[in-house]
């Protein structure tokens, strides 16, 4: 679904990006983890086009990105890292979440049924039904997190792209989105993928890791990987993994789930 091939980033003559070749299949939930500066936004800017690789390809369904939004349309759903939302203005989040849709004719038209529940069913999955007709900047920042995916997924893009959604999301509340994104991937077959400085969810969650610091250090299944070897090579040796698994009752995310 996702092809990159042999790209290279340099922005001011730096190498952000160097020589990453990676495949991703459709419906795959896939992870990238690395450091702080490490090149994970600039590949997934890079990807959706937002930034000009210096050298190399990406391919969207065999097809040159520009060709595969003539085709498809507004197929990618993306979470930036920083959103550009305005959460002060006076809008509510039904206005938010429809607000690409609304635009030829304009904030305050009427929204037909099916939008309505589109909205209600994806605000609901993301456990925010009931902020439906609050004001935006009444909704804490998970809320609006949590806002800002339904948003995405009105438009029930076939590739969701996620800069760190849970920076602002609480633990609990984490497990829950981990295992919707999970029942997106292998239920609707949507490819998604993910950044995230959680590395123990990560690892419990997604079906492949991708290790990035300017080059790519892994690209494989999570049971395929020595986690920790990869994981000093990326992070450097004062890097201490915690995985998250049956044996640890207390922790917040076995709570979660029980
Ligand atoms: N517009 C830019 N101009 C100059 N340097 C940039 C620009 N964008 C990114 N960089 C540099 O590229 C490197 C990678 O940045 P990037 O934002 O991709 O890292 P990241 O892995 O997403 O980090 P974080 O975990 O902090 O979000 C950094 O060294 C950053 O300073
Ligand atoms: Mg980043």
């Amino acid at each position: 679904m996702i092809t990159v091939k042999n790209l290279t980033v340099k922005i001011d003559n730096k190498v952000i990006l160097d020589d990453i070749s990676m495949n991703i299949k459709k419906g795959e939930f896939v992870g990238i983890l690395g450091p702080n500066g490490a090149g994970k936004t600039t590949l997934i800017k890079t990807i959706l086009g937002l930034i000009k690789p210096t050298s190399g390809l990406v391919y969207i369904d065999n097809m040159e990105l520009d060709d595969y939004m003539k085709k498809k349309g507004f197929y990618i759903g993306y979470l930036p890292q920083h959103a550009i939302v305005n959460w002060s203005m006076p809008v509510r989040v039904v206005d938010a979440v429809l607000i690409e849709k609304v635009r030829p004719f304009g904030l305050f038209r009427r929204y037909s049924k099916e939008e309505l529940e589109s909205v209600e069913y994806w605000l609901d999955m993301f456990g925010v039904k009931d902020k439906m007709y609050s004001y935006i900047r009444e909704l804490s920042g998970g809320q609006q997190q949590r806002v800002s995916l339904a948003r995405c997924m009105i438009h029930n893009p076939e590739i969701l792209i996620l800069d760190e959604p849970n920076t602002a999301i609480d633990v609990v509340y984490n497990t829950k989105m981990y295992e919707l994104l999970k029942g997106l991937a292998s239920e609707k077959m949507i490819t998604i993928i993910m950044v995230s400085h959680d590395i123990g969810a990560v690892t419990k969650y997604v079906d492949e890791i991708m290790c990035l610091n300017v080059k790519l250090h892994c690209h494989s299944k999570t049971d395929d990987v020595n986690i920790s070897t990869v994981f000093k090579e990326v992070y450097g040796e004062d890097m201490e993994i915690v995985v998250h698994g049956d044996g640890c009752k207390n922790c917040a995310i076995n709570k979660a789930e029980k």
